[in-house]
């Protein structure tokens, strides 16, 4: 090998390298999120796991972790839903279809799916959490005769920041799940429930505590009252999966930005069960 092929070979396997992406479709969902449809550059498939992330780059202007929105059951094309807060997630929603960005990844450890299989699923998501839980919620739709009951549980501040608002409509009306959403502060329109959304633990059926895994997803304030309420069924702690968010650089377990006591959350995970974030007291 050349030395300009093995410098090329080693581009080419730096982790730090983006691939090229396109965007295929663009949906706003609400004032701040959007949903971008992009599918990989030279034919590769994303290859992902549900609650697994992308780095997005965009040349000269940043790059940002992202959580990967749908299943890897629903083909090639993959989704990202962007909230806008900053100058690479503005830069983001300027794309338009036709587009191209950079893409890193999937990293992180995601859900293990396999292992909830034969078990009911109960599926809580806060906020922006709706985005990573989505692809659990659609990948359990596509699989649905390999699990037991299937719950899903979701609260967010208002209802003008309501999420997917189409998806939770075909969800809500079918015979596979059984889908609850709440909004902290209701407006007038709002006919749905009100109160945050461990209020909608008290209209849970009966659950089998032994064959019974939990996916909670969304801000850290969260986690602590959704867990109370699901030990309070007797939920094993090592049968909640948690996903945290935290500041990352690289996403690949090199530059320690997104440390917790002694795991890095962009390799170890960001999905963790509950009985681990218990030995990590930073986690929460
Ligand atoms: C694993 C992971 C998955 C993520 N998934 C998504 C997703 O699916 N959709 C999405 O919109 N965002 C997601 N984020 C957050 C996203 O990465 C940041 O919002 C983005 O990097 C901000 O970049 P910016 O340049 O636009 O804003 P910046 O200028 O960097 O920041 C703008 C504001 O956002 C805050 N902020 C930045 N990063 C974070 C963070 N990680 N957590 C909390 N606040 C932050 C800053 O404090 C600041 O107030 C995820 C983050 C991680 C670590
Ligand atoms: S983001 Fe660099 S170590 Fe995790």
């Amino acid at each position: 090998m050349t030395v300009i092929e093995s410098m090329e070979a080693g581009v080419r396997t730096s982790p730090y390298v983006s691939t090229p992406a396109r965007v295929l479709d663009v949906e706003k969902l609400t004032d701040l999120e959007t949903l971008f449809v992009l599918e990989m550059g030279h034919g590769r498939a994303l290859d992902h796991r549900p609650g697994q992330f992308v780095q997005a780059w965009m040349p000269g202007i940043g790059e940002s972790p992202i959580s990967i929105c749908s299943s890897p059951t629903r083909g090639r094309a993959f989704e990202l839903c962007v909230r806008r807060v900053g100058e690479v997630t503005s830069h983001f929603h300027r794309f338009r279809p036709g587009d191209e960005l950079g893409v890193r990844g999937p990293y992180g450890n995601g859900f293990n799916m396999r292992s909830l299989e034969g078990h009911s699923v109960v599926v809580v998501a806060g906020g922006l959490g709706l985005a990573p839980a989505r692809s659990v919620i659609q990948y359990i739709i596509d699989r649905r005769d390999h699990f037991d009951q299937f719950h899903v549980l979701y609260g967010t501040k208002t209802p003008a920041d309501v999420l997917f608002r189409h998806d939770l409509s075909l969800w809500r009306h079918s015979a596979l799940m059984n889908v609850m959403v709440t909004v902290d502060r209701p407006d007038e329109q709002w006919r749905g429930r009100s109160g945050v959304v461990t209020k909608l633990f008290a209209d849970l059926p009966p659950l089998d505590p032994d064959r019974t895994s939990a996916v909670v997803i969304g801000p850290p304030v969260m986690f602590k009252f959704v867990v109370i309420e699901l030990m309070a069924r007797s939920l094993p702690a090592d049968r909640i999966f948690c996903s945290l968010e935290r500041r990352m650089k690289c996403g690949v377990g090199k530059c320690g930005h997104c440390q917790i006591n002694s795991e890095y959350v962009c390799t170890d995970g960001p999905v963790f069960t509950y009985e681990r974030m218990r030995s990590l007291p930073e986690a929460i």
